[in-house]
């Protein structure tokens, strides 16, 4: 199956649907929604981690990467789903973190137990002379980067949480142990990996960063590409159907003409998140303000037209479990959510690279506005909950942060039909369900023709009908309208013109050319308003023009 053509659907399995009663989410429970999945169109599904962990980040904390976590079920229940997913055409893809492991991973274990080579599996240093950790690097949940172990008089990295320690891929052993899962997994007929935060595994200089947080040191470290293409040659990279894609955090577009080339050396595609920090400032996500339309614009068109320009692949997506949800964040949740939903998917489903869906963005799923602390379950969140409050903030205010910037935004259970627990369980959820589910789910929207449900549907099509929605290069129109998104592709004798008002007011746009020629393939109204070369575009208005050339 050619990944250009291909749309990939990520499960939260914690939040997609319980079989068994017990309120979180299992394997089983996916089964059994793979009927719905394959009427929406997919052909991959990308599932987060369902390894054996802790569950301290849900699951990015894994103690065993060859065991399914019992609360997800066992391996005849992944092998039950693999089969099923196959019967259906639809491949699944694994979620590999291997920056990292669970503090209660074997290995670890025995570096804490003092074992000198399974110490060499994680990266221990020794503190400053003044008693301080060896450098001042943060880590990604809050708090200082690194944790002291009494015992060694030394302290060992944890990029993201304490009970999540760094693994050190600077030791031939390590890699070779990540390999070995690999393959373990590959022979289990796993046709897709993703990689988490790939992109920090090669650390550099420990030392201590006055411009920043410590990134510069450990991202697009100086032996990555290397990294990456020994572990390509040694597993997926002999399996041609096999399709990749790295989760790249703060990376630069320069890595990642390498990492998702063409060439096929390292991955088949990546995931950046510069256009997802529109609404921070600087870094900083735990604030508020406006998103910047223009900078969103302008991120997207700069990866769309130089990754093409490198023959390298874009991963293009809103949503995933770790961003809020997209409508609520470039939408308008309230009186036009159908119509911004709608917009909003037709601007990525018609972008040059692999769309993503996040399970319940068909659905045009909310933010759930949380406001007690009981529900947030987020590690991140209940850490920034304490650290904002302790830099000064009210109570109040953080939770208005929370409500926009937290995780948990995206993790509530996914929305099936109006019942006690939306469907998603016959028992109370791990995370609340957001009320709004009597109107938003599933059931109501596959009844419904005009749903977005069914509008993903008719974008994950396009794909398939279209070669120039999968293959064409991108140029980027009127780059700086005020509230207009618009675009044109081109392939062979195929060109597209994808027309998007990102506010609620009504907007007339030029597009510069005569727009007679052109079939209206899709849009968000029952119609479209074009006359010569302008558009009329209703609140949040999206449409998509064709034309054989
Ligand atoms: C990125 C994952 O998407 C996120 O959920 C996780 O917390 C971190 N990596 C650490 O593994």
């Amino acid at each position: 199956m050619d990944f250009k053509k291909s749309v990939v659907y990520q499960i939260y399995p914690k939040s997609f649907c319980d079989s068994n009663g017990d309120g979180f989410g299992d394997l089983k429970g996916v089964t059994g929604k793979l009927d719905y999945l394959k009427e929406l169109g997919v052909d991959y599904i990308w599932m987060t981690p369902f390894f054996v962990s802790p569950q301290n980040d849900n699951g990015y904390d894994v103690e065993d990467y060859y065991s399914i976590d019992p609360r997800y079920g066992t391996m005849e229940d992944f092998e039950e789903l693999s089969r099923e997913a196959k019967k259906r055409g639809i491949r699944l893809m694994l979620d590999m973190v291997f920056n990292h492991t669970s503090d209660r991973h074997e290995w670890f274990q025995k570096a804490l137990a003092g074992d000198p080579k399974y110490k060499n599996f994680y990266i221990f240093k020794k503190g400053k002379a003044n008693g301080e950790p060896p450098t001042n690097w943060e880590s990604k949940f809050g708090g200082n980067a690194w944790k002291y172990v009494e015992k060694f008089d030394e302290y060992y990295l944890h990029l993201f949480d304490v009970s999540q320690p760094d693994l050190n891929w600077d030791n031939p052993e390590v890699r070779q142990e990540l390999q070995k899962v690999i393959r373990f997994w590959m022979g289990k007929g796993v046709k897709g990996f993703r990689f988490d935060v790939v992109n920090l595994i090669s650390k550099d200089k420990y030392e201590d960063d006055y411009e920043g947080d410590g990134r510069r040191f450990y991202t697009d470290g100086p032996r990555i590409h290397e990294y990456l293409q020994e572990l390509n040659a040694a597993t997926f990279g002999t399996d041609a159907e096999i399709i990749t894609v790295g989760e790249m955090s703060s990376t630069s577009m320069e890595n990642c003409y390498r990492y998702a080339s063409e060439d096929g050396k390292e991955l088949s595609m990546v995931f950046s998140f510069h256009h997802l920090k529109v609404d921070f400032v600087g870094n900083e996500k735990w604030v508020i303000v406006p998103y910047d339309f223009q900078k969103l614009k302008h991120i997207l068109f700069d990866w769309q037209t130089h990754m093409t320009e490198h023959h390298a692949w874009n991963a293009v997506f809103w949503c995933n479990h770790d961003q809020p949800r997209v409508v609520s964040r470039f939408g308008d949740e309230g009186r036009y959510w159908k119509e911004s939903a709608k917009m909003l998917g037709t601007v990525i489903h018609c972008l040059r690279g692999t769309p993503y869906i996040y399970q319940g963005e068909e659905l045009g799923m909310t933010n759930p506005h949380f406001d007690q602390i009981s529900q947030y379950k987020d590690v991140e969140s209940l850490n920034h909950f304490r650290i904002l409050q302790e830099k000064g903030l009210p109570e109040s205010a953080v939770y208005e942060i929370l409500k926009i910037h937290s995780r948990d935004n995206s993790r509530t259970p996914m929305q099936w039909d109006g019942g006690k627990y939306a469907g998603f369980s016959d028992a109370e959820p791990w995370i609340s369900v957001n009320p709004n589910h009597v109107r938003i789910n599933a059931e109501s929207e596959m009844q419904d023709d005009d749903s977005i449900f069914r509008y993903y549907q008719k974008l994950i099509r396009l794909r398939k009908d279209y070669d120039v929605v999968a293959y064409g290069d991108l140029e980027p129109l009127d780059e700086k309208h005020p509230s207009v998104m618009a675009y044109r592709r081109t392939w062979k004798d195929q060109e597209l013109l994808v027309i998007s008002n990102f506010y609620g007011k009504e907007v007339t746009w030029d597009a510069g050319r005569g727009l007679d020629g052109y079939t209206r393939l899709l849009g968000n109204y029952e119609d479209s308003r074009l006359s010569g070369t302008k558009a009329e575009l209703r609140p949040y208005e999206a449409v998509v023009l064709y034309k054989s050339l």
